[in-house]
């Protein structure tokens, strides 16, 4: 018997889902289930703006092919802002900073996500919590989490009844501290000073920095000197990059093109450890990259949402994710990239579906395509080399296990 699409569709979707992954780019406030903001919203007598949470774009979508890729709540790239706004001031003592990070530890954790780096930018989130005991309480879940997942390893590893499909490697997590560029330089410098300090703890969970934030706002220059002095102290670095519209060339007269390509330019002189999205980048730009071979921390189904590119796809995330600026070439280049969701919570994703999503969009990409990207994106993770090797020899061994697809 032949099998049909769905069946296809079905055994791709269960490959990507038991397979190990890799998260480089994800948003701790970003993250927040979206039951947990409506929760904390009534808990705390916060209005959640209606706009944002309605389902008035498309609310038909029983006949599509791919619907449960069909995309339901659009959110551009200011609705996310406007989210972002409002997430804080849900998210505003100790109990609920816990509990979002432990429920995005465990988003992970269910779709088999071995490494994690998770960001989040340092909040004074009311009057009696620091800035350092926000760093803190994240770092401490972080750390329980592990020791939990460690130890069902161990139970699954010695148990006769677990199988391949419910086995999965423990998460190991690590911690960026971000830098949001919305915010003043002062901030940004504070932030440094705490991301320094803690990762110079023994055994510190802390290993980079990023900046992001509204890329309307200010300038990667201004933050540069914070994130200069953290990679100094040992810190590996990456910068959101390429989010608005770049210049095509020097003779581009329009001021706001102009400015934007001269912070790409910037950035890129900077040379990061790795970029973000990197999306919006004209040729030349694009060739430069090529030549730096920075990894890129590619989200897709964040990139479609912010530029709006499923709106336009009558609301297809796949026929949206075709396109992409950029992914077809870095694919056809092998290029360094990393598949990340960004803000699973405010684009409404999964570690598993942003791959489903990569394979269903992009000519040739196939399982063996995912697992040599995920493979590859263990040596743009910003861990010790120990960590590196051993989370290459675990997943390596895993995949050997699996059956193909
Ligand atoms: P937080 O740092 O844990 O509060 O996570 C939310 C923050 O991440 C936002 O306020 C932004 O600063 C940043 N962020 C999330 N998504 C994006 C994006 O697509 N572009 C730039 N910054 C982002
Ligand atoms: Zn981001």
């Amino acid at each position: 018997m032949t099998k049909s699409k769905e069946d296809d569709d079905k055994e791709l979707y269960q490959f990507v889902a038991s397979m190990p992954k890799v998260e480089l780019h994800a948003h701790l406030n970003g993250c927040i289930r979206e039951e947990t903001l409506f929760d904390l919203a009534r808990q705390k007598n916060v209005e959640l703006p209606a706009k944002l949470f309605s389902l008035d774009h498309h609310t038909n979508n029983d006949d599509h092919v791919n619907s449960f890729m069909y995309n339901v709540k659009p959110r551009s790239l200011t609705d996310c802002f406007d989210m972002f706004a409002v997430i804080p001031k849900c998210v505003n003592d100790l109990a609920s900073l816990e509990r979002i990070t432990r429920e995005a530890l465990q988003d992970f954790a269910n779709h088999h996500v071995a490494y994690l780096e998770l960001r989040s930018t340092p909040k004074r989130i009311n009057q009696s919590l620091s800035k350092r005991q926000y760093v803190e309480t994240i770092l401490r879940v972080m750390k329980e989490f592990q020791e939990v997942e460690e130890e069902r390893y161990q139970q699954q590893s010695t148990s006769t009844s677990s199988t391949e499909t419910t086995t999965r490697l423990p998460m190991k997590c690590r911690f960026l501290v971000s830098i949001d560029r919305s915010g003043s330089v002062h901030e940004a410098q504070e932030n440094a000073d705490l991301a320094i300090e803690f990762s110079q703890q023994p055994n510190s969970l802390v290993v980079g920095m990023d900046i992001g934030g509204n890329p309307t706002k200010n300038d990667f220059t201004d933050f540069k000197p914070a994130l200069s002095r953290a990679r100094k102290a040992g810190l590996k670095t990456t910068v959101h990059c390429g989010e608005v519209p770049v210049a095509a060339g020097p003779d581009d007269t329009d001021p706001r093109l102009a400015k934007a390509r001269d912070e790409v330019l910037a950035i890129f002189e900077f040379r990061p450890d790795r970029l973000g999205h990197a999306l919006l980048l004209p040729e030349s730009l694009r060739n430069e990259l090529t030549t730096l071979q920075v990894p890129v921390e590619s989200c897709p189904t964040s990139n479609v949402m912010t530029l709006e590119l499923a709106k336009h796809m009558g609301g297809d995330l796949i026929h949206g994710l075709r396109q992409h600026p950029q992914l077809q070439y870095w694919l056809d280049d092998n290029y360094p990239i990393s598949i990340g969701t960004d803000d699973p919570g405010v684009f409404n994703t999964d570690a598993t579906q942003e791959l489903v999503l990569l394979a269903k969009a992009q000519e040739g990409v196939t399982t063996e395509t995912l697992k040599r990207i995920v493979l590859d994106s263990v040596n743009h993770a910003f861990c010790n080399v120990e960590l590196k090797d051993q989370m290459k020899q675990l997943m390596g061994e895993f995949f050997a296990t699996m059956e193909q697809v």
